[in-house]
Parts: C-alpha cells; sequence; structure tokens
C-alpha cells in the first residue's frame, strides 16, 4: 500500500521485475466484466501511457499463464493502476482472476508495455470507438484527457451487444457533463426484454457513424475491439478517403484478452534442430548460459535453463518479452510489438529473435 504522507518525489516508479501489485479492489461493471485495482507492494507509483498494457502472471491450475490486459485507469492518477477484464467462454485465465483475485491478493505482473497510445499520437479531435470490452484503452486515454485537457474534442463511441453490456455507461454519463466537447453514442446490437433503448441500435456502418461523428474525417481515430468489428470501422472510414496515418488499431485478440498457454521448453521446433549450429546465449541479469540450437528463440533457449522471461502472445505482437541485448546479432520477426527507437536503444523481443552469432541478454 501506499503510505500516506509520501509524495510522489519520494517514490520511485513501480518497478515490474522486483515489486509485486497488491489488489486494493475489485468492482463488477457488467455482466462478466470486473475491474481490478491494484498498488504497488511497498509503495510506488505507475509511470505509463494512456492505452497501454500489463501483463499478468496467473498462479493457475497446471502452471503459469502469462495474460496481457489493458489499462483502464488514467495515468494522471499514478498511485493504482486498473484493469478492466472480461471473462469469455472457455476463458482459462480471466476465469481465474475472477475467482482468485481479492482486495489484499498480491499478483506478479510485468509491463507496462504497447504503442496504442494517446502520447505518440496527440491531436485536436479523436474519435474513440470500440466494441465490446475493447472499451478500456480508450477510457485510460478519455480518463487522462478529462484530467489534464478536459476541453479536448472527443466522440466516443462503444457497440456493445445489448444496453446492459455498456461497460463504463454511468461513468461516461457523468464525463459527458464534465468535459464540454464530448460526445458519447452507445449502439448496442440488440436491446432485451429488461432494459429499454431508445436510441441507435444495430451493427457499426456508415449512416450511424456519420450519425455520431458527422466530422469523422477530421478526427484522430483510435478503434478497439474484435477483428471483424475493426474491419468494419477500418472500411468504413477508408471508403470515405479518410487518411488511415490517423486511424489507429489494437485487436484485443491480439493483446488484451490473449489467452495463450506458455510453449514448452522442450517444444518440435526445438527438438527438430538438435544438431544444427549452436550460438552461445548468455543471460546476464540471472548467470545462466545456455546453447541456442539453430532456429530456436531467445524465448526458447531462456526456458531451457530456467531463465524466466514473461511471455504472452509469443508471435511479436505484444511487447511483453522485451529484453535488451547486450551484445551479438539475432534475426527478429516481430508483428509490431516493438518501436523502432527501441530495436535502436537495444532492445529485441524474445519470442521472435533468433540468435546469429553468440550473445548477451540482459535477463
Ligand atoms: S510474447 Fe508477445 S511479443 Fe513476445
Amino acid at each position: 500500500m501506499v503510505p500516506a504522507a509520501l509524495h510522489l518525489d519520494e517514490l520511485r516508479p513501480w518497478n515490474s521485475a522486483r515489486q509485486m501489485l497488491v489488489c486494493t479492489a475489485v468492482i463488477d461493471e457488467a455482466p462478466d466484466v470486473k475491474t481490478f485495482t491494484f498498488a504497488v507492494e511497498g509503495g510506488g507509483w505507475f509511470r505509463y501511457v494512456p492505452g497501454q498494457f500489463i501483463t499478468v502472471e496467473l498462479r493457475a491450475k497446471g502452471g503459469d499463464l502469462h495474460r496481457t490486459y489493458t489499462i483502464s485507469s488514467s495515468p494522471s492518477r499514478p498511485y493504482a493502476i486498473a484493469i478492466t477484464i472480461k471473462a469469455q467462454p472457455n476463458s482459462v485465465g480471466t476465469r481465474w482472476m475472477f475467482d482468485n483475485v481479492k482486495p489484499g491478493s498480491r499478483i506478479r505482473a510485468y509491463g507496462p508495455s504497447g504503442h496504442f497510445t494517446l502520447g505518440r499520437n496527440l491531436a485536436k479531435k479523436y474519435l474513440f470507438i470500440s466494441a465490446g470490452s475493447g472499451i478500456t484503452p480508450g477510457m485510460s486515454m478519455l480518463r487522462w484527457l478529462a484530467d489534464c485537457a478536459p476541453g479536448t474534442d472527443v466522440t466516443f463511441i462503444n457497440s456493445s451487444r445489448r444496453p446492459e453490456e455498456i461497460v463504463f455507461r454511468e461513468e461516461l454519463e457523468l464525463l459527458g457533463t464534465r468535459m464540454p466537447n464530448l460526445k458519447l453514442g452507445f449502439i448496442p446490437e440488440s436491446r432485451s426484454g429488461s432494459s429499454p433503448w431508445a436510441g441507435l441500435m444495430g451493427r457499426i456502418d456508415i449512416q450511424k457513424l456519420s450519425m455520431l461523428a458527422p466530422d469523422f474525417i477530421s478526427r484522430e481515430i483510435f478503434c478497439c475491439g474484435p477483428d471483424p468489428f475493426m474491419k468494419a470501422v477500418s472500411n468504413i472510414v477508408r471508403a470515405e478517403g479518410f487518411d488511415m496515418g490517423r486511424y489507429h488499431q489494437e485487436s484485443f485478440g491480439a493483446t488484451a484478452l490473449t489467452e495463450i498457454a506458455q510453449t514448452p521448453a522442450n517444444d518440435d521446433a526445438v527438438a527438430g534442430r538438435a544438431d544444427g549450429v549452436k550460438h552461445a546465449v548468455s543471460f546476464l541479469g540471472s548467470g545462466e548460459e545456455a546453447l541456442c540450437i539453430e532456429g530456436q528463440t531467445v524465448l526458447q533457449t531462456a526456458r531451457t535453463v530456467g531463465v524466466r522471461i514473461p511471455a504472452a502472445c509469443e508471435s511479436g505482437l505484444c511487447g511483453t518479452c522485451k529484453v535488451k541485448k547486450r551484445s551479438g546479432e539475432v534475426e527478429m520477426k516481430h508483428n509490431g510489438g516493438i518501436a523502432g527507437h527501441e530495436i535502436e536503444e537495444g532492445y529485441i523481443l524474445a519470442c521472435c529473435s533468433r540468435p546469429l552469432t553468440a550473445v548477451e541478454i540482459e535477463a
């Protein structure tokens, strides 16, 4: 917990390599959607950019799992961090969170990470458009704007299955009374018997988008949701001649709700190439060294000697496995999980980097 007498300049930012998180609250937001709020164990504050995510380590039955969850809180309130997550049918990790994480629970998490952020894309006018629990990065951005630039012109649209499943509806309506240039648009796909609804309904299309954001062409667009929703939105705006350089999207299939288990250290990709060229990989933080078989990733090599590098997507998307390379050459084929300036600074994604020479890694 944060000692009440301490101020930010007396505390260090959260160091995910050394400090656990302590759950301070669990709030029901909508059916199967909860917000978990955390503080830094021993005191500290959270430094992140609206739109980023953290990777949470879950002690689930059958072994540790890593899940990436978008942060829904705002860095303008830095003593706490919140994630808002929906338990999908058949989810393992999120259901474990629902069943096991309570106020007082300690969890390990890593980050923050991610490039779907407001910080690099400041604009005069925004359109935040989301579906379901893809609302979370936009909510972090809106909360930050409400604290730091409340006059910003924002249109905020969320599509949900039913009116009662609109996440953060009450808070959004309150912000609508406090941010003079905030316009809200909710579009449930259908109405259930218990909840009257007089607004727009159905799937997003050009007519609905034009009614809610007639000037969308002049806005910076941030879109988050399932892939079909984002595809529909990008097709709509592209067809209207929108400058796609001002269109940013993040699939929660890729990060926020990823449900991918750890790859075992002895997977087939590794076992099949045991006779190939080998390169030494030194893990400087743990003092371990391993021989990397040709084609093996840094992450797979780390696991052979018990070095823990957190990983979630294992496909170069989420950035969770980012580590610093001190020396040597790797071939890295990523899918956007690392920025150009991070590569220049010597960072690599362990899950998709294959050593070409002996390498030294800070892990
Ligand atoms: S685990 Fe997601 S980028 Fe490596």
